[in-house]
């Protein structure tokens, strides 16, 4: 490795071990550590995910790393220090912050992402893509959930820290997120070559749920199993398993997780009122343009089946539809 690769993986190490003895050890660190604490997050997996606390400073992580030799230059590139325009000085990016260490797949720390502790904005501050971190590749948890994911041949996909770490704590330990809601192409194919069943488990709001759709045609595509995981409007897994309860997180969410077909019925019915007409031939159209690009013929039986009997329509004059929009899609392709 180049030395200045070399040195950006020592100050993330460094600085990941500060943060984490400030936030349980120091009287600077407690608010931070109360606030987390009576978000129900425990001593235990404030441990396991080495969560920390980044001190209210402007040059700690500065001084912090140049009295330990690395060159302010590699401070800089590795995102933790930014410099000023106006008088060329340098600044810590992260301040006043609940820092959450990212890792690559062999437990290294390359980043950070520093949560706000009040309504700052960004909520969630990031490190800039560096040589060391590309995000559109890094799965958070990735590196302790992999052996976990290889014994239940199963991943569950989360859009946040909170939820992959509140998940954890209720016994669910073969969760990995994307930091966000966007899924990438590399994501896809890191996941892909460790598992094939992945159950999408995103936030219940507007944005997790096009989200969730999007994820799952790209994993599906990719040939995975995907099924999606939903709870009551406007959760995410972290309230839910504070709200509700860490058993009915494993068997209400995941264990009731649905196939991604039936999330797309629902997905379709939202904001429409089936009672009506236009509405309600719309929703079969879109349907049976979903049900046309499944592979498996049973399945498409099988949903076939379930919409001509809710909609009381004949099965045959459905078939005849869904072939119809099948040989247009082709036509398209
Ligand atoms: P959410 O907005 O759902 O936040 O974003 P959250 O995970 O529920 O956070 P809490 O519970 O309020 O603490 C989901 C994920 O999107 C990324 C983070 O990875 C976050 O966990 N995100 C969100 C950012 O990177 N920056 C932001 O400003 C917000
Ligand atoms: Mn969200
Ligand atoms: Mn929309
Ligand atoms: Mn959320
Ligand atoms: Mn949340």
């Amino acid at each position: 490795l180049p030395p200045e690769t070399q040195q950006m993986y020592e100050a993330h190490d460094l600085l990941r071990k500060f943060y984490h003895h400030l936030l349980v050890n120091t009287k600077d660190g407690q608010h931070a550590l109360e606030y987390l604490l009576d978000r129900g997050f425990t001593l235990e997996s404030i441990a396991k995910f080495q969560i920390g606390y980044s001190l209210n400073s402007w040059d700690f992580v500065l001084k912090f790393l140049t009295k330990r030799k690395f060159p302010t230059e590699v401070i800089e590139k590795a995102g933790l220090i930014i410099k000023r325009e106006k008088d060329g000085n340098y600044f810590d990016r992260f301040r006043d912050r609940i820092m959450f260490p990212i890792y690559d797949r062999n437990g290294q720390t390359i980043a950070f992402s520093g949560r706000s502790l009040g309504a700052d904005e960004p909520k969630y501050l990031n490190s800039p893509e560096t040589v060391i971190f590309n995000k559109s590749k890094i799965l958070y948890n990735f590196h302790l959930a992999r052996p976990q994911i290889k014994k239940q041949q199963q991943a569950i996909l989360f859009e946040g820290f909170a939820d992959v770490i509140a998940a954890d704590r209720a016994g669910v330990e073969n969760g990995i997120g994307t930091m966000g809601t966007s899924l990438t192409e590399d994501h896809v194919s890191a996941l892909r070559r460790n598992v094939q069943s992945i159950t999408i488990c995103y936030d219940s709001d507007h944005a997790g749920i096009e989200a969730a759709y999007r994820a799952g045609n790209m994993l599906s595509e990719a040939g995975c199993q995907v099924r999606v995981a939903l709870m009551p409007d406007g959760m995410d897994p972290d309230d839910y398993i504070k709200q509700v309860g860490e058993e009915p997180f494993r068997k209400e969410v995941i264990g009731a997780s649905v196939t991604l077909m039936a999330f797309k019925l629902r997905y379709y019915r939202r904001g429409k009122r089936l009672h009506d007409e236009g509405d309600r031939l719309l929703y079969i159209e879109e349907v049976l343009a979903e049900i046309s690009k499944l592979d498996n013929a049973v399945e498409r039986d099988h949903y076939l089946r379930q919409i001509a009997n809710e909609f009381s329509l004949s099965l045959e004059a459905l078939k005849e539809q869904q072939k119809q929009i099948f040989f247009n899609q082709k036509r398209k392709d």
